[in-house]
């Protein structure tokens, strides 16, 4: 569904995406992984159109989006959460979700359940813990029409328990039939939840596998551990 090819990106010296080729099947969990400035973020800003590329294409079921802007893309069928929460802290969770889509109370109340965020709408964001926070952020993705969920590093920081949580509102997205594009550094919550794995390292695609063959894969322990 969604497709790179050769996909480059330079920040003055640093090719922080270096001739990337990757697909993301339908249906499916794919995790993008890889050290830290490997690539991944900018990789997902670049899919998204915040980021332009400087040679490359990008494909989104068969439509040509490379360097489309930002709110294209997203009317394209893209929605993502980001790194660093983009929760507005001083607004309600009513707000908040109103930000993505005009709808009504019940459907909130819906999305809200289904991350299991059981707080009433007019709660102000800032009054619920990081995790809660990171849940309000995904169910503003989850409201938002896409065919192609990504999230950034979406349980980095929360507690084992919302942690948990994010793991099986990705296994109910599974079911529903749809499709996630994931960058998640936790290995044990990687090999659980995902069909596929992309590996990076410094801007270039190192591995793309299932879970079982990316956990023993020696370029890829030597990429995290050190050669
Ligand atoms: N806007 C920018 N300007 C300059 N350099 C950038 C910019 N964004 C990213 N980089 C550089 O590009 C490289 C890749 O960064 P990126 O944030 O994509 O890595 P990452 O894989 O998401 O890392 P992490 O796991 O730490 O989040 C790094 O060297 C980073 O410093
Ligand atoms: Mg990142």
């Amino acid at each position: 569904m969604l497709s790179l090819k050769n996909v480059s990106k330079s920040f003055g010296g640093v090719k922080a995406v270096n001739g990337c080729t990757f697909e993301v099947e339908e249906n499916t969990i794919t995790s993008l992984i890889g050290p830290n400035g490997a690539g991944k973020t900018t990789a997902f800003n670049i899919i998204s159109g915040l980021t332009k590329i400087d040679k490359g294409t990008i494909r989104l079921i068969r439509k040509n989006i490379t360097n489309l802007p930002a709110y294209k893309i997203a009317q394209s069928g893209i929605s993502r959460t980001f790194q660093l929460t983009k929760v507005f802290k001083n607004m309600s969770i009513k707000d908040n979700l109103l930000i993505a889509k005009k709808t009504d109370e019940e459907e909130m109340k819906q999305v809200l359940d289904s991350v299991y965020l059981e707080k009433p709408l007019d709660t102000i964001a800032s009054e619920l813990s990081y995790g809660q926070q990171r849940l309000l952020e995904l169910a503003r993705a989850l409201l938002m029409p896409h065919s192609l969920l990504m999230l950034d590093e979406p349980t980095a920081g929360v507690n084992p328990k919302i942690r948990q949580e994010f793991k099986s509102i990705l296994k109910k997205l599974k079911k529903q039939g749809k499709t996630v594009l994931l960058i998640e550094h936790d290995m044990e919550f990687v090999m659980d939840i995902s069909d596929f794995v992309i590996v990076m390292d410094e801007g270039k695609v190192l591995r793309v596998g299932k879970p079982k063959a990316i956990v023993k894969d020696k370029k890829v322990l030597e990429a995290y551990l050190g050669k």
